[in-house]
């Protein structure tokens, strides 16, 4: 691979998913227009983000990724974004205080626009028309006309992207995420489900907590992690046109940086070491993730770190792993042994969605709950056995009470999936499933955390 880098050396290496716009000029007025828009996210933000990356490469901390599959220009809502904002707050306290490690949240939010497909195009009723590829590129609608790829998308998802992260950054600072309101993130459907139960009994004993700091004089005044939080955005960095428009020089360091995220990863179809994503994401200097999928071999996740991460910066690469419940526990100690063996700095985190996938009786693309925890559990699992650390975790979710995903203690049946079923792409965790599954996980991480105690003081 040559070393001289630009924002537009993909260009000459294949590109895998990408739209065919039938009006190329149009393209490239979007792409000059979108090239002096103000960056979303700024350098230090990146940094500060991959800082914080680095303490759960270490083991120090623990990663929570999550939203939309593919966020939409239709569900484009403040409610929508404050309800997703608050499940993510409420399942990072419930794994801060199962686990006692401090948790990085990062959204699948502001800018999660584009989808990979298995397929270039869709027929239906003998139709052929180019398939939906996120709202970015073409509208879902089953016509010639919507399904036409249109650069404007770009424009329209760029100022959605702002909006979401004004919202978010507000969220975040200014006062919603205070601890000190812990029990009024509880969103009012989940209120009389076992997990919200739960979480009340938690929420009473933070707050108890939180009035012994203030005894100790550790206030939210005095306190600035008690008051705010930090969140971050994240997306696949997809739609190469766009990525590089966003992508600039930070004036401090020199290097470049794709200021549409704080974190950009790369998708399980388009990680190839020649192609073009991969040659995108090697010169930004965020953080970068890179889905792992089940015929991910050693060697080329070696050759792929090589070229992603050369200086092995702790904390610039998230190893996504998804490889499906029944794969996990034989699929990946071989590579968790090889990054090992090489002495590469990671974050291993598992996306227990996308390997996970079947379509119901009824036409349904669901995934159950008790098959997305399985591969949670071998993953903790593996790593418990390599004596490494269980990084993080990636989910797609909503705060909506959608039914999308079926079983949790909510019981949801393939019968119910049509209830709410509102997706544009893959089937999310409502809110309690993803509750839910909050608790299950600090559980895990927090018999580590005791059998790692005892094993320091030998008892
Ligand atoms: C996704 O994260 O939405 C996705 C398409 O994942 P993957 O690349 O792992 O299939
Ligand atoms: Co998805």
């Amino acid at each position: 691979m040559s070393k001289k880098w630009a924002p537009d050396t993909w260009r000459a290496k294949p590109v895998k998913q990408a739209p065919t716009y039938p009006d190329p000029a149009a393209l490239a007025d979007v792409e000059a227009r979108l090239g002096i828009f103000p960056p979303l996210v700024f350098a230090g933000e990146a940094r500060r983000l991959k800082a914080d990356l680095a303490q759960v490469a270490g083991g120090r901390a623990f990663l929570l990724q999550g939203g939309d599959c593919a966020e939409s220009f239709a569900e484009f809502h403040p409610d929508n974004i404050r309800d997703t904002f608050r499940v993510l707050l409420q399942m990072a306290v419930v794994l801060t205080y199962g686990a006692a490690l401090p948790v990085v949240k990062v959204g699948r939010l502001a800018g999660q626009f584009v989808k990979p497909r298995s397929a270039d195009t869709e027929t239906v009723g003998g139709v052929t028309l180019p398939c939906y590829r996120g709202d970015m590129v073409n509208d879902i609608a089953f016509t010639e006309e919507a399904r036409a790829p249109d650069p404007e998308r770009m424009i329209q998802g760029f100022n959605q992207a702002a909006a979401t992260l004004n919202l978010l950054r507000a969220l975040a600072k200014g006062g919603y995420a205070n601890l000190h309101k812990v029990h009024q993130w509880t969103l009012g459907f989940i209120a009389d489900s076992p997990a919200a139960g739960r979480y009340r009994d938690m929420a009473d004993q933070l707050a108890e907590t939180l009035d012994f700091m203030a005894a100790c004089g550790l206030t939210s005044e005095t306190t600035p992690q008690i008051r705010e939080t930090s969140f971050y955005t994240s997306h696949e960095a997809l739609l190469l046109p766009y990525e590089q428009a966003m992508t600039r020089i930070d004036s401090t360091t020199g290097d470049w940086y794709d200021t549409s995220a704080h974190m950009l990863w790369i998708g399980d179809r388009t990680r190839d070491l020649d192609g073009a994503h991969v040659e995108y994401a090697r010169g930004i200097s965020n953080p970068i993730g890179l889905k792992v999928g089940p015929t991910m071999e050693a060697d080329d996740l070696i050759r792929l770190i090589d070229v992603l991460s050369p200086a092995n910066e702790p904390g610039r690469l998230t190893l996504i792993v998804r490889m499906g419940a029944d794969k996990v526990r034989h699929h990946l100690p071989p590579l968790i042994r090889a990054v090992a063996r090489e002495g590469r700095h990671v974050v291993w985190s598992s996306d227990p969605m996308h390997a996970n996938m079947v379509k119901s009786a009824n036409g349904y693309k669901t995934r159950h709950f008790d098959r997305i925890l399985e591969e949670v559990r071998g993953f903790f699992a593996v790593h418990k056995g390599e004596g490494t650390h269980a990084g993080g975790v990636h989910f797609e979710m909503t705060g909506q009470d959608v039914t999308e995903c079926v079983g949790g203690a909510q019981a949801i049946t393939e019968a119910n999936l049509s209830a709410r079923y509102h997706t544009h792409c893959d089937p999310r965790l409502n809110a309690r499933q993803a509750l839910e599954l909050a608790f299950l996980l600090a559980e895990a991480l927090k018999e580590d955390r005791v059998k790692q105690r005892h094993t320091a003081t030998g008892s």
